[in-house]
């Protein structure tokens, strides 16, 4: 019998920054040293502001491989009938005109967080998305990592009981006195500061451990509240702290979970090694930094009946080959190939939540974007 052939994804790259950079490099890693057989991708195009930015990021990442196309517009990406579905890794501010533009052209597409400025332009890309018929994912690439499935499976198996606050932080240390006001971490009109840039990561394991556990029912919190410290340089967020609470709508309702996410980003600390950590009922499941890509977690179960005593600990490691973005891209394949229009791991729902928490967060804080920059509102 003959063997099954992969589907094989054809993809076009917009910018050719450092991320961009990392996930061309994590797609060209044969999918057979992460066990999938199923799906493969090519890159077909690159595209740039400058023809020869895309050639030497091709020659640098791809081997320079003469079957990519290299661009020196993103348009001519857009345009190009051998890309199916589209990478997007310009600066934030940049995402909802860059998603809009591919979808125009019927495109897949991956956008990396967070996905626009706001939840209005949101919410007007999946419109698009919706009426162009194609897929469209933010990049939120930990959702699909083997150890974030294995904390999920762990988590929801029953023996922890059901989870009460969850501590999650994600700092770096960027050296913003040093860098240019103008990089994108420090500037405005590109959507700098640590909400946006880093927020997402804290926000992602809330999701996976609280919005997704069954006895939440995928209720949205009924509460976030949030305050930030700006810098000076800018008045970017310095530092932003933000509480999810998820409690039962009304004391029949069918969403049960009362528990409290606790998160918080910064752009002038080092991460620390924590990660994140989620306390239980009935035990603990801490996981290492990077909160982004973790390695390892550990999880605790307490004697019954005694929180105060650890009766059994068990830690779980994690190896593979590439950086971890491909699962990601593993999940674009198959749900292109399946002619599904969102990921049910990381869907539309949750990129909304992520966009609404993250405007009131803003609005809480006093963080206004300079007028032009959400392109919808
Ligand atoms: N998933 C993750 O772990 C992760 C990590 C880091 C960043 N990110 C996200 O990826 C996005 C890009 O971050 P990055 O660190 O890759 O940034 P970067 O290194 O500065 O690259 C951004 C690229 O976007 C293009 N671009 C288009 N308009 C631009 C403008 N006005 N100013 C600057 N660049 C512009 C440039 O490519 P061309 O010159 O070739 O057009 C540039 O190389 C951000 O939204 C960030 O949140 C994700």
């Amino acid at each position: 019998m003959a063997a099954i052939q992969p589907f094989v994804l054809r993809w076009g790259i917009i910018s050719t920054g450092g991320i961009a950079s990392a996930f061309v490099k994590d797609l060209l890693v044969d999918p057979k040293t992460r066990a999938v057989h199923d799906v493969v991708h090519k890159v077909t195009a690159v595209g740039s502001r400058s023809v020869e930015k895309a050639q030497s990021f091709i020659g640098e990442n791809a081997g320079g491989d003469k079957s990519i196309k290299a661009y020196g517009t993103y348009g001519e990406v857009y345009a190009d009938k051998n890309v199916d579905a589209i990478y997007i890794g310009t600066p934030h501010t940049y995402h909802y005109i860059n998603a809009l533009d591919s979808l125009k052209a019927k495109k897949h597409v991956l956008c990396e967080k967070p996905v626009t400025s706001n939840a209005a332009e949101l919410r007007s890309l999946l419109a698009t998305a919706k009426e162009q018929g194609v897929f469209f994912m933010e990049a939120l690439w930990t959702r699909f990592q083997p150890l974030a499935l294995e904390v999920k499976r762990i988590a929801e198996e029953g023996s922890l009981g059901q989870p009460v606050v969850l501590h999650a932080d994600l700092s770096g240390d960027f050296d913003i006195y040093n860098i240019p006001k103008t990089h994108r971490i420090l500037d405005p009109d590109l959507g700098g500061g640590a909400l946006l840039d880093l927020g997402p990561y804290p926000f992602i394991w809330a999701v996976l451990a609280l919005y997704e556990h069954p006895s939440n029912k995928l209720a949205k919190p009924s509460n976030t509240i949030a305050s930030m410290v700006k810098t000076p340089l800018t008045g970017v967020d310095r530092s932003t702290a933000f509480t999810l609470t998820f409690s039962p709508s009304s004391p029949s309702a069918s969403n049960t979970l009362a528990a409290q996410a606790i998160l918080s980003c910064n752009i002038n600390v080092a991460a620390y090694p924590t990660g994140v950590v989620i306390r239980y009922e009935r035990g603990n499941i801490s996981i290492a930094a990077p909160i982004y890509c973790p390695k390892s977690f550990t999880v605790q179960y307490y004697e019954p009946g005694k929180s105060s005593t650890i009766a059994r600990e068990e830690t779980k490691h994690f190896d593979y080959v590439g950086r971890g973005m491909h699962f990601q891209a593993d999940e674009v394949a198959r749900c292109v190939r399946d002619g599904k229009s969102e990921s049910e791991l990381w869907g539309h729902d949750k990129s909304l939540l992520e966009m609404d928490v993250f405007d009131e967060v803003r609005r809480q804080g006093g963080y206004k974007f300079p007028p032009g920059v959400e392109k919808v509102v």
